[in-house]
């Protein structure tokens, strides 16, 4: 594995766990209907799995899971894909947070400007993770409006003289300037455009992002904690319209555009196509 490569935001456990609350069967009625021991899918949860191929491919046929991509993810080898060529520079800021890693990015066209989108998990970690190539902000945009990824928020808005950011309506931030499905902003040489897709949270967007002026879907998605690599973000407002805006948006935008995610490495729409345990 490319060290380079953070860690998938799920493993295993973490996948059968959010699986089971999107059929919303118990657990220890999905083991009957798998055919596996509830103490093996336990150890599984417990970041211990030893399930075989064969428990893995019955599980996936019950939880309405992918199993190619399944069986990846248990083996440690779920592909993650990283280079597509962007005509712009992105620069991931990958920021701990509890026991994993939050991320914002910056997308510039060039010279010592750039976009932010989301703040991280605190101002501190925003500033640590910073590259130094970047100087001026000429606007903000929020997927959601958890912890993780506004921390740096305020101190932003105040640093950089801006006062207003782009995010997914809402009556909790005067400062915000909502953007709701298809709507677009131009700004630093980029065509910006939101997709409303609530389910992690009830206000949430991705941001589709191209060069201004082009026509077309554009480059790279930010896709907060709606799609991770091998993963959906958790549907804590509602499971079945994460999972339901999850395949919308994999299925509207082109294969070869990469994913930047709130947690865990980059990858591509044709790669979650293809492996996402959830996409099937
Ligand atoms: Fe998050």
């Amino acid at each position: 594995m490319n060290p380079a490569v953070p860690a998938l935001e799920d493993e295993l456990g973490d996948v059968l766990e959010k699986a089971a609350r999107h059929v919303g069967v118990p657990m220890e009625k999905i083991a009957a209907l798998a055919d596996v021991e509830m103490g093996r899918i336990k150890d599984a949860l417990d970041y211990r799995s030893e399930l075989t191929q064969a428990e893995l491919g019955r599980l996936a046929r019950v939880l309405h899971l992918n199993e190619v991509g399944l069986c990846a993810l248990a083996q440690g080898r779920y592909p993650t894909p990283e280079d597509c060529g962007l005509p712009f520079r992105l620069h991931p800021l990958r920021m701990p947070f509890g026991v994993g890693v939050a991320n914002a990015y910056l997308v510039s066209t060039g010279g010592d400007s750039a976009v932010l989108f989301d703040t991280g998990a605190s101002h501190a970690e925003l500033h640590r993770a910073w590259p130094a190539a970047i100087t001026r902000i000429e606007a903000v945009f929020v997927t959601h409006y958890e912890a993780e990824h506004i921390g740096g928020l305020e101190t932003v808005l105040r640093e950089t003289e801006l006062g207003r950011f782009y995010g997914p309506p809402t009556g909790r931030w005067p400062q915000c300037r909502g953007l709701g499905e298809g709507q677009s902003v131009e700004v630093a040489g980029l065509k910006i455009t939101a997709l409303h897709t609530p389910g992690h949270a009830p206000e949430h967007n991705c941001y589709t992002i191209g060069l201004a002026g082009k026509s077309g879907p554009g480059n790279l998605l930010i896709s907060g904690d709606l799609i991770f690599a091998g993963s959906l973000g958790g549907g804590y407002f509602c499971c079945q319209r994460q999972l339901k805006h999850a395949r919308r948006v994999l299925e509207l935008l082109p294969g070869d555009m990469l994913i930047a995610p709130g947690h865990g490495p980059l990858t591509t729409v044709a790669n979650e196509r293809r492996f996402n345990p959830f996409l099937v």
